[in-house]
Parts: C-alpha cells; sequence; structure tokens
C-alpha cells in the first residue's frame, strides 16, 4: 500500500501518539505483573492489572451501528481513516478484529478480507488470505442462551452478544484487588462465601469480576501480541465469548501466592476451602486441570461461576462434571 508522503507522516505522527498511550496504559499493567509473580511465565490471562490504570476499552464505548450499512472503502481510504473506528465499526458487526490500531499490510488484508466478503466485485487481486485470525466471528455465530438465567452457557461456541449486561449489576463488598462487579444475586452470593471462609480462618482475595465486552477486548489483545493468536486463546477468551462478561464470575486469590492468577493457587488452603464449600454457595470451579478437552480453556484453579443452585453446584462439582457436560447430559 503506497501513501502520500504528507499523510504519511502525519499520520504516522499520530500513531506515534497513540502508541504512547498505549505503552503508558498497558506497559505498566505488565509490568505490575510482572513485579507481582515470580511465576510470570505462570500468569495467565486474566486481568490481574492494577485497577487505577485507565483502561484501554472503557466501558460503554462501543456503540451499536446498523449491521446492514457496510461501506465498501477503496485503498485511498485507508489513508485518511481513523483506524480505531474502523476497527469498532466491525466489532459491532460481530468481527473481531486482531488488528494493531495502525494502517498496516495487516490491517489492508483484514478489510480487504471483509470486502471481500460483502462485495463480489473486489478485484482478485486485492483479496489476500493472511490474517484470517482477524476474522473470528459472524453475526449469525451462535449467541448464548440467556434466557438459562445462571446455567447460561457462554464458551467458545456460544458467544455474548457486544453490549450484553448482567441484570442489577453492583459492586461486590469484600476484600479484592479493585473495585469489582458483579450481577446482583452472584455478588451476594460471593459477600456470604467470603464472610463463611473468614469464620473458617480462611481469607480470600476477589481478583476480578464482570468485564465488559471492550475490557475482554483489551485483554486479549495485549495477550495476542505477547504470545500470539493460538496460545493466548488457551488462557483469556475472546470478547463475547468470556464467562466474566455474565457477571457470574470471580477470580479468587491468596496472600501465599501475592494476590496473583497462578496455577499454583491449588496448593493453597484457600483453593482447599473453596474446593469443598464454594458449590453449597452456588459456585462450580469452572476450568478443571482434567477437562482442558472440554472447555477449550486451560486449567484456571482460581476462577469460580455462580450457577444459582447449590444442589446443582453440588452435583456438578461432586461428579467432575464441567457446565459443558451438565448441559449436555443433564438439562433436558
Ligand atoms: N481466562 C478466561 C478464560 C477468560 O478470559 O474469560
Ligand atoms: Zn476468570
Amino acid at each position: 500500500m503506497k501513501m502520500k508522503n504528507k499523510k504519511h507522516k502525519s499520520l504516522t505522527a499520530r500513531i506515534c501518539l497513540l502508541m504512547m498511550v498505549l505503552m503508558l496504559s498497558t506497559g505498566c499493567e505488565q509490568d505490575k505483573l510482572s513485579d507481582n509473580s515470580k511465576e510470570t511465565l505462570n500468569v495467565v490471562g486474566d486481568d490481574v492489572s492494577n485497577p487505577q490504570l485507565p483502561q484501554v476499552h472503557p466501558q460503554g464505548e462501543a456503540k451499536p451501528i446498523e449491521p446492514e450499512v457496510v461501506e465498501v472503502m477503496s485503498i485511498s481510504d485507508f489513508e485518511t481513516v481513523d483506524i480505531s473506528e474502523f476497527k469498532q465499526r466491525y466489532i459491532t458487526l460481530g468481527f473481531y478484529m486482531s488488528v494493531n490500531d495502525e494502517i498496516n499490510q495487516e490491517t489492508f488484508d483484514a478489510i480487504s478480507e471483509i470486502k471481500l466478503r460483502y462485495n463480489d466485485e473486489l478485484p482478485e487481486n486485492q483479496i489476500k488470505k493472511s490474517t484470517v485470525d482477524a476474522f473470528m466471528k459472524e453475526t449469525d455465530e451462535k449467541f448464548a442462551d440467556v434466557s438459562d438465567d445462571y446455567l447460561m452457557l457462554t464458551n467458545k461456541n456460544l458467544s455474548l452478544r457486544y453490549d450484553y449486561e448482567p441484570e442489577n449489576k453492583r459492586k461486590v463488598e469484600v476484600l479484592a484487588n479493585r473495585e469489582t462487579f458483579l450481577e446482583g444475586n452472584s455478588a451476594q452470593a460471593v459477600e456470604d462465601m467470603f464472610a463463611k471462609a473468614k469464620t473458617d480462618g480462611i481469607k480470600l482475595v476477589l481478583a476480578s469480576g464482570y468485564r465488559d465486552f471492550g475490557y475482554q477486548q483489551g485483554l486479549f489483545d495485549r495477550k495476542v501480541d505477547k504470545i500470539g493468536f493460538e496460545e493466548a486463546n488457551k488462557i483469556v477468551a475472546k470478547p463475547g465469548e468470556s464467562e466474566h462478561q455474565t457477571g457470574y464470575v470471580v477470580d479468587i486469590t491468596c496472600d501465599s501466592v501475592d494476590w496473583t492468577l497462578v496455577t499454583r493457587f491449588d496448593e493453597t488452603k484457600e483453593f482447599d476451602w473453596l474446593q469443598e464449600n464454594a458449590p453449597d454457595f452456588g459456585f462450580i470451579l469452572r476450568y478443571p486441570e482434567e477437562k482442558v478437552d472440554v472447555t477449550k480453556y486451560s486449567y484456571e484453579p482460581w476462577h469460580y461461576r455462580y450457577i444459582g443452585d447449590p444442589e446443582i453446584a453440588n452435583f456438578i462439582m461432586d461428579n467432575d462434571l464441567t457446565l459443558e457436560e451438565y448441559h449436555e447430559n443433564h438439562l433436558n
């Protein structure tokens, strides 16, 4: 792609500015991760960052745009378009784009692919296939059945719409490494569970709760930049596919692992307590070690999902089931 010099310079300046802002926000976050954990390699996808730092995608940023309106752009349009707006537009259409916020070959390839899908007249020589990973979703992809309420399945096959928000969302009043929000009843269940743990001499720390689509996208993008798409998607959900967007999920940590999310959390007394008691409050361990082939995510001993009914939660945990298996074999 060729650009006129003047435009290229001003664009470069804008990209530099954007990159500086991003470095200030995401770079610091990564530093904090490293500082906090001696097991940096073991630190996984969930967000354990400093809540004071600005979010890359603040809540409520995404605005709905009519899905049927897809503008076909010429290459010269790319010289003037603000790529982050462009990206946002395609996200609202149901696509996930892992391109950077800059105009480069990858961006061009991604946009060409979209044009191919929406405009048969696109010349053959503009079609490139090298950024297939930029197109994870289409608008007809299967969506989670929100009418299942607390048993709702959200995974790599069933995603949430970008504007899905939990009902009665509120702040959770427990010890936490940040201000954390959850769906109303889930918040209450977490508070009850943490209080009971305390009376049993167990100190739990809340590390993450509700995350909106845009925030999840920031997490995923940064992980892709670090370790590539395939590895990233084993430990971080793509936007729309994260259970954290349901508002029914908490990540829990403790002092002895320095408030980080690491697999050796499963060697702590806090983990043992959770395995024993969490189901009584309606929570299940969502990504067990031996069920990676079912959940399609790596083992996460810290990620607990509220499913509402303690009886069902105990049944799932006692029988070493995943929520997928419960849906498949025990729910009509
Ligand atoms: N780490 C889990 C899979 C998430 O990002 O939702
Ligand atoms: Zn989690």
